[in-house]
């Protein structure tokens, strides 16, 4: 059996490619953004494709026939400030769902995960929830979003990474073992200052060229 059996990593050509491109130092970040957007459609396809359907009769030019319907639509919780490059595509592939907002900022020394913003609705219980965060590091941030979405009755809850450092899936999976991450890569390890190595830097400066 896997180390990590709460990890499934995505396994796609163009994910590799868009990988390749968001790793080098001299991306500039308009390409960083596009290949961000890129490799968050293929995660959310991924990660979706269990989503339930309902049969539901429509007519199509010709004929009634039974046709599935995704039911219900998933929740997105894009974890400020990294994650919300991830919104515009899951939003793109689900424009009927919904989106709740967790802002966390790691601390520069310590590394820690400091809350400032949180927006749920009061029941998350009906929903398939997926966290949205490209870096997946100590696992401060994820752990402390999946808190807070439990104490909003999240129970079906995901999350979707760009890159996972072994640590961050090891305490993901030791806190909350009910919660399954698939992410583009699991790369070697955090260093001294908790960056994910090789890893790609600071995603939200790269992203947002800050
Ligand atoms: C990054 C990233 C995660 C977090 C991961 O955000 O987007 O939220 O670090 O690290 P962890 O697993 O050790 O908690 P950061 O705190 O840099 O904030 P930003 O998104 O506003 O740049
Ligand atoms: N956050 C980032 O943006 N990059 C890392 O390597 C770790 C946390």
């Amino acid at each position: 059996m896997s180390a990590f059996p709460n990890l499934t990593l995505l396994d796609h050509s163009l994910g590799r490619h868009s990988l390749a491109i968001l790793r080098d130092e001299k991306t500039p970040s308009s390409v960083f953004k596009d290949h961000c957007h890129r490799i968050s459609y293929l995660l959310i396809a991924e990660g979706t494709k269990h989503l339930s359907t309902t049969e539901k009769t429509i007519t199509t030019p010709l004929e009634e026939m039974a046709a599935q319907q995704i039911d219900p639509m998933p929740f997105w919780v894009p974890v400020l400030r990294a994650g919300m490059g991830m919104l515009g595509p899951a939003l793109e592939l689900f424009p009927e769902s919904t989106v709740g907002h967790l802002g966390l900022q790691r601390n520069e020394d310590t590394a820690e995960a400091e809350f400032y913003y949180e927006k749920l609705p009061n029941d998350l219980s009906v929903y398939p929830i997926f966290i949205l965060d490209p870096m997946l590091a100590t696992g401060g941030s994820a752990c402390e979003t999946i808190k807070r979405v439990k104490n909003y009755g999240g129970k079906d809850i995901r999350m979707l990474a760009i890159v996972a450092a072994p640590e961050g899936v090891h305490c993901i999976q030791e806190k909350y073992p009910d919660v399954q991450i698939l992410a583009g890569a699991l790369d070697r390890e955090l260093n001294t200052q908790k960056f994910i190595v090789p890893g790609l830097g600071d995603f939200g400066d790269r992203y947002y060229n800050t």
